[in-house]
């Protein structure tokens, strides 16, 4: 019985031990930022509220606060050339995989400014 009892406390300390391992491990970027950067968005666009400078002196379009205007499935298409906007597509078709294309447009529809 005493033996049951110490394994039960050893199991506890271990699943606790674990537990805080996790919770303090360094916080890393979204994995749809890292497809962002990855792609090259930033041959045109910023998110300068995140300190992502675009390379072209004049800026395309800032996506601070795209989340502000557009929904991630609708951002998803749009990447794709499904969906327009003001009637025309996006100058770049995506080409990474379906799950890059799902992390890159649910951070973006996460962007928004504090109002
Ligand atoms: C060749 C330049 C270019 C590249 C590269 C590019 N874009 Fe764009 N993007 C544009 C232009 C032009 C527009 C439409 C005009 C605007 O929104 O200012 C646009 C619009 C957008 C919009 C809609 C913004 C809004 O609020 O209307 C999103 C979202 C977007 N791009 C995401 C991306 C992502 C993600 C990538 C990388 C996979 C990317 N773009 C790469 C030029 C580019």
């Amino acid at each position: 019985m005493k033996n049951v009892l110490s394994f039960v406390l050893f199991l506890a300390f271990i699943i606790a031990m674990y537990g805080f391992a996790f919770a303090s491990a360094p916080v890393s970027d979204p994995p749809g930022k890292k497809v962002f950067v990855d792609s090259k968005c930033q041959t045109c666009h910023s998110v300068t509220s995140l300190g992502l400078e675009s390379k072209k002196k004049k800026d395309v379009s800032d996506l601070s606060d795209v989340g502000g205007s557009l929904k991630a499935d609708f951002i998803e298409k749009y990447l794709l050339k499904k969906e327009k906007i003001e009637g025309k597509a996006h100058p770049s078709n995506f080409k990474g995989s379906e799950e890059d294309l799902k992390n890159l447009a649910s951070w973006l529809a996460s962007l928004k400014k504090a109002k």
